[in-house]
């Protein structure tokens, strides 16, 4: 035998080895998993199946009344399966000993979050991760949110959402990676990698959770929660390869999603979740419907009444019930009237528990409840450094006309302008549980490290009252106190540097917006600068792509640096004195006005595609044809 045949014969005997071993773990697992199934009563199943929102503090006295009390009592009574929001090893642990003391077989609680964009230390929201087009850095940032929130008692999160959308109005494009779906599955797979790294049962990684299954991202008009209608091209080849990248990368779970696609809601949709999810893909996790997207069918006009809405989800293969009380309150119920079968029920058990032993949660329940890890891991030097990095690879140079960046660090001048420019709140983004409000490091304090002769200039307030994630934003349209200080210093300085955009609160969850121009006072604040100094850097802050058809053909110098979490002011302050070279490529398209929407690189060609003289061809008559304008993917 040659060495070549000798190693060819190594390789074989260790790839069977390898393959029995496998399928050994795999048979063990099953056994398990079976062996626990075996012993449950229907109403302890059901159970598993149950996902509740933390309701009270655990540390604090226990519930007396109303729904908060019934939920404690089903805790207490085995069944519950899950919880979410509920975070720090404390009150993880006290939750967790509850339910594996005192139920009659004490399997433990799956913990959920949504550990979008880092945890306590806060990383670019998805939409600027993607502008890096860096996979390791995106792979990197889900692996330091999996750590910090691993570190506080969760063990699952609910993302990546991998949804494409095309169309800006829609809030949540700032979750996604764009409108591309090959750099949205490239995405998908790597931020899954990021949370569940390659052992499952490490204290430091959590299961991921693709979402929103299916088509959410292409609400009609871009309003949230909206139908969806869609054709099978554009199911099969912008919906759903982010999807598949994600369960091939091994996700361990799916969220369905809120709407309705081509007529069904997709958490009633048994084409979605079992013909292609758990059929063709061959999906072993499970699936968690989203916030009471069950009881939501009833709204939809699909389901009569919660009963009838547990037994289309259940039968469609929405496996855990988020929040609709659905399963626990009617599931036992149906399987006795035959209308779900215990097949069903089994197979959701099954699939829920099989994560709950992969993450090692049946062996320790405690296994993610580490006061020292918390102590030391959540929010480190380390974990901030590595948000200052990605922070800075999201940023994008949209255009740099007679080299005004970077700016010099001698320049005596520079007049900073804008509110957002001092903002530590917007930064953060919408989904930033787990931080600290207003953490981020400003732009004016990032400049601030890097050059003494910064002057501020506020100018108007973006928002007025109450600023919530619960609550709607109010934009001031009226009050222009800062205006004229504005005006002022930018006549005085050598170069202004105008931060303007979004509140973080205006993208996200249920933030739809008409018009995506910049919203308040600010483009008549643009406006004035630019009648007193033409030498303007803008620096966009935002959720989403704008309308700036004024700007970008007047403003000299564009920076797109989105909202990019706890380090942003530094990653801005750097970039635009040039210590870093701006190197972010969009991955959505900028419209030039909200009517060319949905927008998008990669449409079909119109038989008619061609500018023409005459009027027949594919454009409008008022706006560019051409879907890279202002400023397009890459
Ligand atoms: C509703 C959102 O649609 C979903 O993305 C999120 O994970 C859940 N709420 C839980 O917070």
């Amino acid at each position: 035998m040659n060495i070549r045949r000798t190693n060819l014969f190594f390789l074989a005997i260790f790839l069977v080895w390898f393959s029995i071993s496998l399928q050994g773990q795999k048979r063990d697992l099953d056994f398990r998993v079976d062996s626990l199934l075996r012993l449950m009563t229907l109403e302890e199943k059901v159970g598993q199946m149950t996902q509740y929102n933390g309701f009270w503090e655990v540390t604090g006295p226990v519930p007396v009344g109303g729904d908060a009390r019934k939920k404690y009592d089903h805790l207490k009574n085995g069944l519950v399966g899950s919880m979410l929001n509920v975070t720090g090893v404390e009150e993880v642990r006290k939750m967790q000993e509850m339910v594996v003391k005192e139920t009659r077989l004490g399997i433990p609680l799956i913990f959920g979050l949504d550990v979008i964009h880092g945890h306590r230390t806060v990383f670019p929201i998805p939409l600027a991760e993607a502008a890096s087009w860096d996979l390791d850095a995106i792979e990197k940032s889900a692996r330091i949110g999996a750590t910090e929130a691993s570190a506080r008692g969760i063990n699952w999160t609910f993302g990546p959402m991998v949804d494409i959308s095309r169309d800006a109005r829609w809030g949540r494009v700032m979750e996604g990676a764009g409108e591309d779906p090959y750099l949205g599955a490239k995405i998908a797979a790597a931020r899954v990698k990021g949370f569940q790294g390659n052992d499952l049962s490490a204290p430091n990684t959590i299961a991921a959770c693709a979402k929103h299954f299916a088509g959410y991202g292409f609400a009609e008009a871009g309003r949230d929660y909206n139908t969806v209608d869609v054709g099978t091209s554009t199911i099969y080849n912008a919906i759903l390869p982010p999807f598949k990248a994600a369960a091939e990368a091994g996700v361990r779970t799916f969220m369905n999603s809120f709407n309705v696609l081509n007529g069904i809601p997709a958490t009633g949709n048994a084409f979605l979740q079992r013909e292609i999810l758990k059929g063709k893909w061959g999906f072993t996790g499970f699936v968690v419907s989203d916030w009471g997207s069950a009881w939501e069918m009833m709204d939809h006009g699909f389901a009569r009444d919660l009963k009838h809405a547990a037994e289309l989800a259940a039968n469609a293969g929405s496996d855990m019930d988020m929040e609709s009380s659905g399963y626990v309150n009617h599931l036992k119920a149906l399987v006795e009237e035959g209308k779900v079968t215990m097949g069903v029920v089994d197979d959701a058990v099954r699939r829920i528990l099989r994560v709950k032993f992969e993450l090692g949660l049946i062996d320790d329940p405690y296994r993610y409840c580490d006061e020292n890890r918390e102590k030391t891991l959540v929010g480190s030097a380390e974990h901030h450094a590595a948000a200052l990095e990605v922070a800075k690879k999201s940023i994008v140079l949209l255009k740099n006309e007679g080299g005004l960046l970077p700016l010099s660090k001698s320049q005596k001048k520079i007049g900073l302008i804008g509110v957002l420019a001092s903002e530590k709140n917007s930064p953060l983004g919408s989904w930033r549980f787990g931080s600290i409000d207003s953490s981020a490091v400003s732009v004016l304090e990032g400049m601030q490290k890097i050059s003494k002769d910064i002057a501020y200039a506020q100018g108007p307030s973006l928002v007025t009252g109450i600023v919530d994630f619960e609550q709607e934003l109010k934009i001031n349209e009226t009050d222009r106190t800062g205006m004229k200080e504005a005006i002022v210093l930018a006549k005085k300085s050598d170069v202004v540097v105008l931060v303007l955009g979004e509140h973080g609160f205006q993208s996200g969850e249920g933030r739809s917006r008409a018009k995506l121009d910049l919203p308040g006072l600010q483009q008549e604040l643009l406006e004035a600068v630019y009648k007193v100094n033409k030498n303007i850097v803008l620096v966009l802050m935002n959720g989403r792509p704008l309308t700036i058809p004024w700007a970008a053909s007047r403003v000299p110098a564009i920076v797109e640096a989105w909202h990019l979490g706890s380090e942003s002011g530094n990653a801005i302050a750097q970039t635009l004195f040039g210590e870093h070279n701006p190197s972010g490529k969009l991955p959505m398209s900028f419209p030039k006005s909200v009517g060319q929407l949905p927008l998008y690189y990669n449409h079909y060609p119109t038989g008619r595609p061609w500018p023409k003289p005459e009027v027949f061809w594919s454009h409008y008559t008022d706006e560019s044809n051409d879907p890279l304008y202002p400023f397009g993917l890459g």
